[in-house]
């Protein structure tokens, strides 16, 4: 995904405070002054040059290749697996089933512990159960990856099934129970909502559908293990290196430290790449055959054992006054669960805090159905919720004759509608305004089905997007100088594509006053500080506190070491500031003293400091979330209903851009994959059987360059006053409001209004 959008231009608004890039700006490669720069990824040479080593690239002598067999049952017993011809096939080396796996402790769900990465609390071949139909139930080892996925083909099983609950329909009827979330039920009403929508002037209330998705990285889940006595080397395609570490060794019954995760690179990730069961069943069964091992899902692999994005069925009703001021919010609904699963659909999210309103009631409910838990997957919740809310908002502006821009700025709150906290910065209006004038909103024919090319239907749509402020408590990290006046900075956080790497780098030197190619960044590695998962946009946030930790902490301590005629000597921390690959008084330059002179004057090698990002309590103060105004402009066919996305912009409003190029990249990502939450990806389930029937690119759609316009992407570039650099999330808020642009759009070029995704040409004709 993130290779679309060739010869798009990157750019950005003039902020208020002058911070962002401008087209064609130099990228600066020294000292302060950094951050913001568009400076291409550090490790793209690499991975162009096929020398960025992935999980499934890493070989061990000896190493065998893993395949699995999956349960062809929803729910209930195995009787027996036959494994005899699986053992006689050429390159056979082993088999694993619950009958010979090694006693294993259950999966830790999210949120049970700190390090707790997981999507159910289920064991992982410890019976004879079946919980969901694809589940795995035999191991294959062989000396080929061919030989194992022969073998594991030969493999059959017979089973004693139980009834189960595999459709939505029947999940709903045999009861929905509220969902939970932090210990708390999912339900808030403020005001009498029911009344006040049947008191409005305007209304509208409908129920709104979305689909089971799947995970589609580029790259498919992959692990290669190793165990070295008692100690296990495992190299994961993963976003949560120290939470897959300490998972691991709890259900393997081994100390924390004798397990070590590597994920140096990884080809995407977008919340399905914390912890699996992969993991898991690569190293028992390593253990039990004495050889290391790879195992690489296949893809229908993924789909059977990741999980995705949860189906939800959503009411949302909306009431308005004649002037446009929302008098009464309604955001109710259903998602399909599993008992265990750390991750409720939770759509209802985006309808706490985006608009003022009279009257509230939220409420979500959950229908358990006998299938693989659910997967986070980029902007749970939201990406769904904003579909949702923001056509509904759409449909009103349309009953009251207004443009929808225009209400949704007159419902603008003043601090946060739920909580009553001061916003920490909201320029969505902002935003809206200098999208609409980029994209040429005037233009827009407010009338449905208006605007007609040949037989091309053209409209225009917009939608809103939000994303939740998150910083983890977890983050650490050291920071090494040495006397050659270059730094290290290690810190155990994930790239999985979105240019992490590069933007830490980056941060690093601009808090030193270094030039980028003398700031080494080690990550994505257990072994590292911190626990710094890639998860919720959070982690730039999270590794900019620390790494501006460790830089305060190293300056005190290279002050420490001042010879007594250094310019810098008597000075103390609130009076020196980096500069030029040193430290200088702030209000006199001239007296500069580079680390290299401080620390070869001291006669020291190195210094090492250690930092932590501390709690975040920004996020308790203010209320705190990054913004996106998303435009949309459709071609859909009179004839045949085809359905083009001709035109994308997003505006955003997320406080400073740290690396106008990658977080370019971020935003087009996310509004690609909502292209395909809007019009192509729907996992299909069998629902007699709850078997998933397309389980392949080949009958998924994804979104594929054809699909894809140009995207265009702007900025507010105002900073956060709370947050560390004063930057916000990135990595998901794109995936939102994206996909209500684009069924906004199909109506104003149809006069359809669909509320059920995807957006499939037959629900045009
Ligand atoms: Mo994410 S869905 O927090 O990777």
């Amino acid at each position: 995904l993130g290779v679309v959008g060739a010869g798009v231009v990157v750019s950005a608004l003039p902020s208020r405070s002058g911070a962002a890039t401008r087209p064609g700006a130099q990228a600066r490669t020294a000292g302060e002054g950094l951050v913001g720069a568009p400076l291409p990824r550090i490790e793209g040479p690499l991975k162009v040059r096929g020398a960025a080593p992935y999980a499934a690239e890493f070989t061990f002598a000896g190493m065998v290749y893993a395949a699995l067999a999956f349960s062809t049952i929803a729910k209930g017993r195995i009787i027996s697996i036959d494994t005899g011809a699986a053992e006689a096939a050429p390159g056979f080396v082993h088999v694993m089933t619950h009958v010979n796996a090694p006693r294993m402790r259950p999966m830790m769900p999210w949120a049970s512990s700190e390090k707790a990465a997981g999507n159910d609390a289920w064991p992982i071949m410890q019976d004879d159960r079946v919980r969901w139909n694809g589940q795995p139930i035999a191991v294959v080892l062989a000396e080929t990856q061919e030989q194992a996925d022969h073998a594991a083909s030969l493999i059959s099983a017979t089973y004693e099934e139980e009834p189960a609950t595999t459709s939505f329909a029947q999940a709903k009827a045999n009861g929905t129970e509220t969902a939970v979330l932090g210990g708390q039920p999912v339900h808030i009403e403020i005001g009498d909502a029911e009344a006040a929508l049947a008191a409005a002037a305007v209304s509208v209330d409908a129920t709104f559908h979305t689909p089971y998705q799947n995970h589609n990285a580029i790259e498919p889940h992959a692990v290669t293990v190793a165990w070295h006595g008692n100690e296990l080397e495992v190299h994961d395609a993963s976003q949560s290196v120290v939470h897959n570490a300490w998972s691991l060794a709890q259900i393997l019954g081994i100390e924390e430290h004798q397990v070590h995760v590597t994920s140096p690179y990884v080809g995407g990730s977008f919340g399905g790449k914390f912890m699996g069961m992969h993991q898991v069943l690569a190293a028992a069964s390593s253990r039990l055959s004495g050889r290391p091992v790879r195992l690489t899902l296949s893809r229908a692999g993924v789909y059977r054992l990741v999980g995705g994005r949860a189906l939800t069925e959503q009411r949302l009703a909306l009431g308005a006054g004649r002037d446009g001021r929302f008098v009464a919010l309604i955001h109710t609904g259903t998602s399909t669960h599993t008992p265990d699963s750390p991750h409720p659909e939770l759509a209802q999210f985006v309808s706490y805090s985006s608009y003022a309103t009279g009257t509230l009631k939220i409420d979500l409910q959950w229908a358990h159905l006998d299938m693989v838990a659910n997967a986070a997957m980029r902007a749970p919740g939201e990406a769904v919720g904003s579909f949702a809310l923001e056509s509904a908002v759409d449909e009103v502006a349309v009953a009251l004759g207004m443009d929808p821009i225009e209400l949704r700025i007159r419902n603008e709150p003043q601090a946060d509608p739920l909580t009553g906290l001061p916003f920490s910065s909201r320029n969505i209006v902002e935003a809206w305004r200098a999208g609409a004038k980029r994209f040429g909103w005037e233009r827009r024919n407010p009338t449905p089905r208006a605007v007609r090319q040949g037989d091309w239907l053209i409209g225009m749509g917009c939608g809103a997007g939000s994303h939740m402020y998150a910083r983890e408590s977890g983050g650490a990290a050291r920071l090494t100088l040495t006397k050659h006046g270059t730094a290290t900075i290690d810190i155990a956080a994930h790239d999985a594509g979105m240019g992490t790497a590069t933007v830490l780098t980056q941060i690093t030197a601009d808090q030193l006053a270094l030039r980028l190619d003398q700031v080494r960044l080690r990550a994505a590695d257990s072994a590292l500080p911190g626990v710094v998962p890639g998860i919720g946009s959070s982690q730039t946030t999270t590794a900019a506190a620390t790494i501006i930790a460790a830089q305060r902490k190293a300056v005190a301590e290279l002050l420490k070491l001042l010879r007594r005629d250094s310019p810098l000597a008597g000075l103390t921390a609130d009076e020196v500031t980096p500069r030029d690959g040193g430290l200088a008084k702030t209000d006199d330059p001239a007296r500069h003293e580079s680390y290299s002179s401080i620390l070869t004057r001291a006669r020291r090698d190195e210094l090492v400091v250690e930092a932590t990002g501390g709690n975040p309590t920004e996020s308790e103060q203010y209320s705190m979330y990054s913004y996106a105004a998303v435009f949309c402009e459709v071609r859909v066919n009179a004839v045949t209903g085809e359905i083009r996305v001709s035109r994308l912009l997003g505006s955003m409003d997320c406080g400073r851009v740290v690396n106008a190029r990658t977080a370019a990249g971020q935003f087009r990502g996310g509004m690609v994959m909502a292209i395909g939450l809007a019009l192509t990806e729907e996992t299909l389930y069998d629902e007699r059987t709850a078997r998933i029937m397309n389980p392949s690119l080949s009958e998924y759609h994804v979104p594929v360059h054809a699909d894809v316009p140009e995207i265009d992407v702007i900025w507010t570039g105002i900073p956060d006053p709370q947050a560390p650099l004063g930057a916000r999330g990135i990595g998901e808020l794109s995936m939102n409001g994206t996909a209500a642009a684009i069924a906004n759009a199909v109506h104003n070029a149809t006069g359809t209004r669909v509320r059920r995704l995807p957006i499939t040409l037959d629900q045009l004709l």
